[in-house]
């Protein structure tokens, strides 16, 4: 089986390329370095010759609404048409659980996307996944006001890199799926307290402050939206491993 990953050289992407050689399928790295841009479908028909499976885990330059519609519109309707023209029988694209919920900021530019992936020809995959551990910091910067880190109240399950990964990987190598995997980690946690968490083993002072009005993504989201739903695969690695390992 050939798979090409696009958008390899990415938190997901380069993991995901290692899970698959470690699984002995042949895999095509794509990014901008190997003279393919998404944005404009420079050089795709060429990267994904041959590819049975197409893995789209490129990300918009900018969580904005209007920048990240604009890349994800353009990127997917790009890489599905030069899918159908490698003839791959499979696209799998990473999204963001609570995408179908949110309908503003980023969220919006992932339901543009996954709208796309639905109704095109080539059979799809959507992965969905809760926030990275990652996202927990970026949130936290984002938020950073002169009286604390202003973070919404949220309840999430924090995942690795390496568990979308892993999920990523076993859908590229499974049947399409025509709709949704979430996967999601193995945490419930408040989005304050894992700030709290966060900020004390970065050696930062100053109160986190619960406010609904705070943005997650670009967005004003509920208290429950990024849960994912009780068929979610659930990953390994702890959102306190990932503090430690820091
Ligand atoms: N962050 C979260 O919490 C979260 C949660 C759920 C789902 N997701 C989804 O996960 C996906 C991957 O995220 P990530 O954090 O792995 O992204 P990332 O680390 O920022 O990597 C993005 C990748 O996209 C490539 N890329 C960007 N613009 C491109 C272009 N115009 N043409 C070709 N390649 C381009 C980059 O390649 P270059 O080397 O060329 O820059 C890079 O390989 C995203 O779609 C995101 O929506 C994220």
């Amino acid at each position: 089986m050939r798979v090409a990953v696009v958008g390899a050289t990415g938190l997901i992407g380069s993991r995901t390329v290692a899970r698959l050689r470690d699984h002995g399928v042949e895999v095509v790295p794509v990014s901008r370095a190997d003279g393919v841009d998404v944005s404009t479908g420079q050089g795709l028909e060429r990267a994904l010759r041959g590819a049975e499976v197409i893995v789209d885990v490129t990300d918009a330059p900018s969580r904005e609404q209007t920048v990240s519609t604009r890349f994800f519109t353009a990127s997917t309707g790009h890489l599905l048409k030069a899918a159908a023209a490698a003839g791959a029988e499979h696209y799998v694209a990473l999204s963001v659980v609570g995408t179908d919920l949110v309908g503003s900021g980023y969220f919006r530019a992932k339901a543009a996307q996954e709208d796309l992936a639905r109704h095109a020809t080539v059979p799809c995959t959507l992965v969905r996944a809760t926030p990275f551990h990652e996202s927990v910091e970026a949130i936290a910067t984002d938020g950073i006001r002169p009286d604390g880190v202003h973070v919404p109240p949220l309840l999430v399950r924090p995942v690795s890199t390496d568990d979308v990964a892993a999920a990523v990987a076993h859908a590229a190598v499974g049947l399409p799926r025509f709709g949704v995997l979430e996967v999601a980690g193995p945490q419930e946690l408040r989005l304050e307290e894992a700030t709290g968490e966060l900020l004390a083993v970065l050696g930062r002072t100053g109160p986190v402050v619960a406010d609904a009005q705070a943005p997650f993504f670009g967005a004003v989201v509920g208290e429950r939206t990024l849960l994912p739903g009780p068929d979610a695969h659930l990953g390994h690695h702890t959102f306190t491993e990932w503090l430690k390992s820091r």
